[in-house]
């Protein structure tokens, strides 16, 4: 027996029935009774609990009080960046750069670990197709490949060994579904097939648990008609037996409780043994396990083998962070970690890298700082704090850089006036002379608008999708002036636009960005960076196109038109985004046109540079098979690579792709692959792409 289970069996062995449930019980704040708790053995875990002189006091009450001294797990919900805040999930994705996402990631966990968590709450991985959902801000947008690869570059980063240990205990979430729920309202119930899950909504949990995630949360959402954290299906026999996961299950929130209001248990009582009956492992703060798994222990004694699993469970996270060696923090570490010039250096990069550049109508950019006027006009013009979006963990708006401040910083020869005009939501006040008069007198108009952040994250769900409060009606009056017009527009989630397009002559989609946010749209507009981001998520044209998603599946008639008033076709494609250089492909080139089902598949292909800025290119490759035993997307993505070119600079890229890239599940919700043709895309996006065909054999 290996010395972690041998130590660990050794410790249930000693431990009483309410010591096995105390481990089984967190909560999220702290007073005299859970502090008793604690002393006692009675809770496992906390969470919203501050600073590490704090937590090591809470730490030494179970530690040092308790009678078998087992360490606490701290989490947080740290879910882009502690204090040093980078984009917001679904922007670092449009990145596609994976050692950047991964070094986020690590940025945040060293500084959590410096102020006493152990465990994060993150990453969100929830595939997510519908932005009327507020969390489609957290995770990495609507295609099950680069989600899983960006699960795994987060699980990576938090989970970075240091001193033999991982820095924090990464926690993949909300298992599973949930970006799926009905309408895009928040905790909706989710209604899908076992292939669709497996299909889509999977493959980035099965890869963050590949890369090692000690721990994952169970999800709000139903599936199958059974509310996820008491869902043996999901939650034994694909998470665990299927998937074959070996970390801990700890409930979103009060969902174990919730399963009473979801009308599947009776009570408080059913709902304990339905949590343990399903591998649950740690109820959140809604009290039901603490309350009642002993009487359900007295009830069904035979249950107490399912308890000790979940308790080694536990304990195994513990153990693996080293917890059980010293589960204290340096109490002045965090005065040398947070907000490290270096971390906020990064947030800059990634924040630069996460910019998608929409519209950009006679190369209007890059602006060159010169003799001129700039009128900067809108609710962002000047605006720090919601440049932070959702999740902000401890970020603090003054550590942001606004769009004024980087420009009048960094400009020497050009006048900067700014004016806010309007509110982000205010449908009233709005000051159009103001802002009229400004850009009159102005060389060139940058508009700063979009969504406040507190209409992305956590059940903050919209009917529309449009900018909010007047910021349109801005956008008419100041086009009428017909001045060059440059939009930035900021949100948690894709817009419908309208119209906008027409009426300005550049779009640059700033999301959330973070700490850095000014100085990255200032290197973005200025030229400083050639903008390289790419969507990960589709931009309807209207709100009743959604859902719309490029790997959509095939159907009977999907050559006819799809509605009366409009078509399928988005505002912006996945995996679009447009550069200050043209790139161009050719040479699509397979090594073998015909392979079998255990082969590589390898081609090559040559993208060039044509000018006149350096700059990054993501290559996106996607594949159709033809014919299949079960409806199959239209597309999906299966590699991608960022390459560097200098103007005029041609480079040949080499890709392998693995045959499982292609494979399905079939009716019987089994992985196969299946012979036949494919078809392979590779081009700039999900739409402009060269082609040709290969066969798969037996
Ligand atoms: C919230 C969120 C979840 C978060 C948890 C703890 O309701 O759904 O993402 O980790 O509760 O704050």
């Amino acid at each position: 027996m290996n010395k972690k289970r041998q130590f660990i069996e050794n410790l249930i062995n000693q431990m009483t029935i309410e010591e096995k449930i105390g481990q089984m019980v967190q909560y999220g704040k702290v007073n005299d009774e859970i502090k008793k708790k604690i002393r006692k053995g009675q809770v496992g875990s906390l969470l919203n609990v501050q600073g590490a002189k704090n937590i090591n006091e809470l730490q030494k009450l179970a530690v040092n009080e308790s009678r078998l001294g087992i360490p606490l797990l701290i989490g947080d919900d740290v879910i882009h960046g502690y204090r040093t805040i980078f984009p917001i999930p679904l922007a670092e994705s449009c990145s596609w750069d994976m050692e950047l996402i991964q070094k986020s990631a690590y940025i945040a966990a060293k500084e959590a670990k410096s102020c006493g968590v152990n465990w994060i709450f993150a990453p969100m991985v929830d595939i997510a197709r519908d932005p009327r959902w507020g969390r489609i801000a957290e995770g990495a947008g609507e295609d099950h490949f680069l989600g899983a690869e960006i699960a795994k570059a987060r699980v990576k980063g938090f989970q970075t060994a240091e001193k033999d240990f991982p820095l924090v205990a990464s926690c993949p979430k909300h298992y599973v579904g949930y970006g799926a729920v009905i309408g895009g309202r928040d905790y909706n119930n989710v209604d899908m097939s076992e292939n669709y899950l497996k299909t889509y909504y999977l493959p980035p949990f099965k890869a963050a648990y590949d890369a090692g995630a000690l721990t994952t949360m169970s999800s709000f959402n139903d599936l199958f008609s059974v509310p996820l954290t008491i869902n043996k299906k999901v939650l034994r026999d694909i998470l665990r037996n299927e998937l074959n996961f070996k970390g801990l299950v700890v409930s979103d929130w009060e969902s174990v409780e919730e399963s009473i209001y979801h009308r599947v248990s009776q009570d408080r009582k059913e709902a304990a043994l339905k949590g343990l009956l399903a591998s649950c492992d740690i109820d959140m703060h809604s009290g039901v396990y603490d309350e009642n798994l002993k009487q359900v222990i007295e009830k069904h004694p035979e249950l107490e083998q399912l308890i000790d699993e979940a308790v080694y469970r536990i304990l195994s996270v513990k153990y693996e962070l080293g917890l059980f060696d010293n589960p204290y923090i340096d109490e002045e570490l965090h005065k040398d970690i947070i907000l490290h010039p270096h971390y906020r250096q990064h947030a800059l990069e990634i924040a630069k890298k996460s910019i998608v550049l929409l519209e950009n109508k006679h190369n209007i950019l890059p602006l060159h700082d010169k003799n001129q006027v700039i009128a900067l006009i809108g609710p962002y013009a000047n605006d720090q704090e919601n440049h932070l979006g959702c999740w902000s963990c401890k970020g603090d708006k003054d550590d942001v850089v606004s769009i004024y401040t980087a420009l009048t910083t960094n400009l020497k020869h050009t006048k900067v006036l700014m004016e806010t005009a309007c509110d982000f939501t205010d449908h009233y006040n709005i000051n159009i002379d103001k802002a009229l008069e400004v850009a009159k007198q102005s060389d060139i108009v940058i508009l700063a608008l979009g969504e406040p952040r507190y209409y992305s994250g956590e059940n903050n769900n919209r009917i529309n999708l449009n900018l909010p409060g007047y910021q349109e009606r801005l956008i008419d009056e100041i086009s009428k002036l017909h001045k060059p017009t440059i939009a930035l527009i900021a949100s948690g989630r894709p817009l419908s636009l309208g119209n906008i397009k027409e009426k300005v002559d550049a779009i640059v989609w700033t999301w959330h960005l973070g700490l850095e946010a000014g100085n990255a749209i200032y290197a973005v507009l200025f030229g400083l960076t050639n903008p390289s981001g790419k969507l990960t998520v589709t931009f309807p044209k209207a709100v009743g196109q959604i859902p719309l998603y490029y790997n959509h599946k095939s159907t009977g008639r999907s050559h006819f038109p799809r509605y009366i008033d409009g078509d399928d076709i988005p505002l912006y494609p996945f995996g679009y985004g447009l550069s200050y250089s043209q790139y161009s492909y050719s040479n699509l080139t397979l090594v073998k046109d015909h392979i079998t089902k255990h082969e590589t598949l390898k081609f090559t292909i040559d993208v060039t540079n044509k000018g006149p800025y350096s700059g990054e290119e993501i290559v996106q490759v996607y594949f159709q098979d033809h014919f299949a035993s079960v409806t199959l997307p239209v597309k999906q993505l299966c590699a991608f690579r960022k390459v560097f070119l200098e103007p005029q600079e041609t480079k040949t890229l080499h890709f392998s792709v693995n045959p499982k890239q292609f494979g399905l599940y079939n009716e019987n919700n089994e992985f196969v692959i299946e012979p036949g043709t494919f078809t392979l895309y590779v081009g700039t996006n999900s739409v402009d792409v060269l082609s040709t065909d290969f066969v798969i054999s037996e």
